[in-house]
């Protein structure tokens, strides 16, 4: 079944058409895993390209973003928009520095009482710095699970969220090690191939290694889903 194939047929696809070679990639200090995905939450790749390397000079540790002046914080986030990202990373690095001794805590049930972390965000960082299990549910593997199972409720409905999270629970590797290829090959195939507008399957190239396991292709309802709905 589509569950038992799908992290492996995933991380083949990545190895040929994902991502590869971004300066947050293969690293696993969980402090530079933090701030790229904070930081990747909504601004462009090629923008955090541009910054990234400059705030982990400035702030290269949790404990000296803590010590920081918030507004030498918001100073260096300065064009990167969503202001309210920068305190709140302030914020989190000193509760990590207060309540966690200065150490990142492992436990995605941990990462999300923290500011500015959410579900998802505590998965990414679980996976990426310490190889835990923990699923990740952004918009882009909203979409790529909708399709997959032709999920037809509403996306915001909390009975669909349930049973979103909960496949992408199952689609899991089996291999901790695994982890941080799958969660970035997840993140790049929502971003590049099943895409919102133009989804790879709709080229005409008929390349999508999930073709015949998309309960959306098979049924021709990939543009309508996930279904919006309109509050
Ligand atoms: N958006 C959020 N996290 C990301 C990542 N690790 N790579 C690319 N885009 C992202």
């Amino acid at each position: 079944t589509v569950i038992d194939s799908f992290s492996k047929k995933l991380i083949a696809w990545h190895a040929q058409s994902g991502r590869s070679g971004l300066p947050w990639q293969g690293n696993r200090d969980p402090y530079a895993v933090w701030v790229s995905e904070i930081m990747l939450q909504q601004t462009q790749v090629a923008t955090v390209l541009e910054r990234y390397p400059r705030f982990m000079k400035r702030f290269p540790t949790v404990k000296k973003l803590a010590a920081a002046d918030v507004d030498d914080v918001l100073a260096e986030w300065a064009g990167l928009g969503y202001y309210s990202r920068a305190r709140n990373l302030h914020a989190c690095a000193q509760q990590i520095v207060r309540e966690f001794a200065g150490k990142f805590p492992q436990d995605p049930a941990l990462l999300e009482q923290l500011k500015g972390i959410g579900r998802s965000t505590a998965g990414a960082i679980a996976a990426f710095a310490f190889h835990e299990r923990a699923p990740i549910l952004d918009a882009n593997v909203k979409r790529i699970l909708a399709r997959l199972f032709a999920i037809e409720g509403a996306i915001q409905d909390k009975a669909v969220n349930d049973s979103l999270w909960k496949l992408a629970t199952e689609l899991l590797p089996l291999k901790p090690q695994d982890m941080p290829t799958y969660t970035q090959a997840l993140m790049d195939f929502g971003a590049t191939w099943c895409t919102s507008r133009k989804p790879v399957c709709l080229s005409g190239e008929k390349k999508c290694p999930f073709a015949k396991d998309c309960q959306a292709n098979l049924s021709d309802q990939v543009l309508a889903l996930p279904k919006k709905v309109i509050k």
